[in-house]
């Protein structure tokens, strides 16, 4: 999957299909299984490192973990986050990281939260030849100023977002959180593909993290999540499989010995 390719699929009617993956083993699984496109989110800092807001994730991190991701993959298109205050500073800061990222991983793009904001910083990267996505509605990294998760429901405001994203030269947008109806108006405002994740069925495209619709992150999952698969529960009963077999000396047993 390229840019381009990723661009066309809207005119060509063909939904979009992506996933979040930090490390080496998804990453192959994802992409063996014919995602379109793979992210690296920051969404790593609550689902890897446990933290309750993906603030605190580094740009090193990132790297850290795109490179792993990128190394995986040889079909999907591999985006990774722009995370807190590595963009916000300046245009140029922002060049300066994203171009660190795509030539220290491999990945293929990059993503940042923002819209009319940052409309500026998304025309810089596009000068220097960086695809980014943009990502507006509810932008995760404003938690402190939106005072927590909430859909964003001002239609006006959104649309703005949208199309200053477009004009700077995005090559998509993910719509987080926003109602179906709004998500609708955008997507077809847009030439570029719109790309859902609590924002109904008329994106050109969804994302969901990996983990949650997995069932690997429990069940505080948010109401958008569908969960096509319980690997939690599934994992859980192994691991006590394996503590019983351990404890009764029933494992390991000759066909799992050497002689
Ligand atoms: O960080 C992330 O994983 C994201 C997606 C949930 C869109 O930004």
């Amino acid at each position: 999957m390229t840019v381009p390719r990723f661009i066309d699929a809207k005119k060509r009617g063909q939904k979009l299909s992506v996933l979040t993956a930090y490390d080496f083993l998804w990453a192959a699984l994802l992409d063996a299984a014919g995602v379109d496109a793979i992210l690296v989110g920051d969404s790593l800092g609550m689902v890897v490192q446990g933290k309750a807001t993906t603030l605190p994730v580094t740009l090193d991190e990132m790297i850290y973990h795109a490179e792993m991701v990128a190394r995986a993959v040889h079909r999907a298109l591999v985006i990774v986050d722009l995370p807190f205050l590595t963009f916000h500073v300046s245009p140029q800061q922002a060049v300066e990281n994203a171009g660190t990222i795509l030539k220290k991983t491999g990945a293929g793009a990059v993503k940042l939260e923002g819209g009319v904001n940052q409309a500026a910083t998304i025309g810089a990267l596009s000068a220097a030849d960086i695809p980014v996505m943009a990502h507006v509605g509810l932008k995760p990294q404003s938690v402190l100023k939106l005072g927590g998760y909430k859909i964003q429901r001002d239609a006006e405001r959104l649309l703005a977002d949208a199309r200053a994203a477009e004009e700077a030269g995005a090559f998509g947008i993910v719509l987080e959180c926003i109602p179906r109806g709004i998500a609708e108006q955008i997507t077809a405002a847009v030439r570029i593909p719109t790309i859902g994740i609590g924002a109904g069925p008329h994106c050109d495209g969804q994302v969901l993290v990996t983990q949650d619709m997995l069932g690997l992150t429990g069940p505080a999952a948010p109401k958008f999540v569908r969960q096509f698969a319980d690997l939690g529960q599934q994992a859980g009963t192994a691991v006590h499989e394996y503590i019983a077999a351990v404890r009764s000396g029933q494992y390991p047993d000759e066909a799992h010995s050497h002689v």
